[in-house]
């Protein structure tokens, strides 16, 4: 249901307390004030530079001037107003952890009951304590959806209609493009930003906006934008995993909506350290010619207690505001530590910040695809495993003999030499139970062995350097074989590894 309709049935219902999280004050008030209109009631807005407006002529209580603070003003006018009015008050975020504001709208919410009156409290982020949950109905007032940008758009260009200079003429298509690209932005922004683009390039730029969205990802401080540093081939091994991603190339063309393929919902990778899960998240948005986001999961448990659940919808509406595109979440676990009685406690936080991007895993309806990656399966909570989040989950397991080749022939590459020049199957025969990231910094230390000694670089130097390396797997043995048991049955595998 749109916001706009859900106000109005609610003011209509009489629920005395609303909050409206919205970082549109401008566009949630012009939509209030059409209610009211169309509902015969009065409106009052009130934020603390300039009190309430219009006054409010009340029915009983002193005319004194009052001793309380300005919100608990607000807040007693709305308490003795006369019936058919709605009042808003703004930035009421700021508020909500008082006491004395938290008994205060307790009372009203008695007071209000079966009246026509509306308490409409306004903020940017959710801060709801936990003793006025049963007071207040909370309203999700989303950015603009596509008929409201349309309807920007028609402004805009009815205004610039009789400048010579600039071009406003859209065919259907680029129409359709510059609504799409506009959304995931507020109503001001997008304003703003189809005002630069008509003055920088006299036009409506799609790349102008999505620039502008580039800026919003980064002002939401949650999200990252990532650049399309590594390709697939820039990964060793993992051909069943690199095949499985080449047949979803094109699946999120309008082509294979068309064929009846569903968006690709997501990946997880879990495996051993070290061995290109990382590396591999990285390539999948390049080989897609996706944009990818990068989610910091510890960072979107901001630090004030309650944000959180509202920094976790934010990151996953600017996400879905960019789709189609890839988002990723590296080291999954390490975000949900909370989880699972580790003794931290937090107030449940975590459970609902999780029980959000769970839900969102399972019912989202945009392309997103979601990659994930994880290296220790213990702390990841089971519920994440089940069928219907992830497409697919893969263990990474360590390179084989063949795959170690392979990675040994990538970073010679990377770094100038010819690994024809190499005997990649004595180090390969050498490196039993190393990972990727050992291979690596094996051939970075043989560079330094040989750059020393003032001379190419040669066999002796990978060798010997493999030597000096002690790998990971040799101390985690153990766990490591206790993964591959635990992955067995609940993964399916990147490669098909024929040898060690
Ligand atoms: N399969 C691989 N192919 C090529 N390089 C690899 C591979 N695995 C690891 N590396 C190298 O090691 C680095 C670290 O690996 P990473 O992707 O962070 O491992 P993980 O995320 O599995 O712990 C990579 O950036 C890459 O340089
Ligand atoms: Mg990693």
């Amino acid at each position: 249901m749109k916001p706009e309709r859900e106000l109005e049935i609610l003011i209509r219902a009489k629920y005395p307390i609303l909050f409206v999280v919205s970082w549109e004050e401008r566009r949630v008030e012009s939509e209030v004030k059409s209610i009211c209109e169309k509902l015969n009631r009065s409106m009052h807005t009130w934020s603390i530079t300039q009190g309430m407006r219009p006054a409010v002529t009340r029915t009983s209580g002193p005319d004194k001037p009052s001793a309380l603070s300005p919100e608990l003003e607000a807040l007693a006018l709305a308490h003795e107003a006369p019936e058919y009015t709605v009042f808003v008050l703004r930035d009421f975020h700021h508020y909500m952890k008082d006491p004395r504001v938290s008994r205060l709208l307790r009372d009203l919410g008695q007071r209000l009951r079966g009246r026509s009156q509306t308490l409409m409290l306004m903020g940017p982020v959710l801060t709801l304590p936990p003793d006025l949950e049963k007071e207040v109905t909370v309203v999700d007032f989303g950015l603009p959806g596509a008929d409201e940008i349309e309807k920007k758009l028609e402004q805009v260009l009815e205004t610039v209609q009789d400048n010579p200079k600039i071009d406003a003429t859209l065919t259907d298509e680029q129409r359709e493009l510059i609504v799409k690209s506009a959304q995931g932005l507020t109503l001001d922004e997008i304003e703003s930003v189809f005002a630069r683009s008509l003055v920088e390039t006299h036009r409506f730029d799609v790349n102008a906006i999505l620039e502008e969205k580039k800026q919003i990802v980064r002002k939401s401080g949650l999200l990252e934008y990532y650049p399309a540093e590594s390709k697939l081939k820039d990964v060793g091994g993992m051909e069943m995993l690199k095949e499985w991603l080449e047949q979803r190339t094109s699946s999120f063309t309008d082509r294979a909506r068309d064929f009846g393929i569903p968006a690709p919902k997501g990946v997880l990778l879990i495996g051993v350290q070290g061995c290109g899960k990382s590396l591999l998240a990285k390539a999948i948005a390049a080989q897609w010619n996706l944009p990818m986001l990068k989610m910091d999961v510890g960072r979107v448990f901001g630090s004030l207690v309650g944000q959180s659940e509202q920094n976790m919808r934010k990151a996953i509406s600017v996400a879905e505001s960019l789709a189609p595109c890839c988002l990723w979440t590296d080291e999954l676990e390490k975000g949900f530590a909370g989880l699972g009685g580790s003794g931290v406690s937090d107030g449940g936080t975590t459970a609902r910040v999780f029980a959000t991007f769970l839900t969102w895993m399972q019912e989202k309806t945009e392309p997103v695809f979601l990659i994930a990656t994880a290296n220790d399966v213990t702390k990841l909570p089971p519920e994440m495993l089940r069928k219907g989040r992830f497409d697919e989950i893969f263990f990474v397991d360590l390179p084989d003999l063949d795959e170690r080749e392979e990675i040994f022939a990538i970073h010679l590459r990377k770094r100038k030499r010819d690994p024809a020049l190499f005997d990649l199957r004595a180090v390969g025969a050498e490196t039993k139970g190393y990972s990727g990231a050992e291979i690596e910094q094996i051939v970075v230390g043989a560079l330094y062995r040989a750059f020393a000694k003032g001379r190419e670089l040669e066999q002796t130097d990978l060798l010997e350097e493999s030597r000096a390396i002690v790998p990971l797997s040799r101390m985690m043995e153990e766990e490591i074989s206790w993964l591959r048991a635990w992955a067995e049955k609940r993964t399916r595998p990147s490669s098909d590894r024929k040898g060690d």
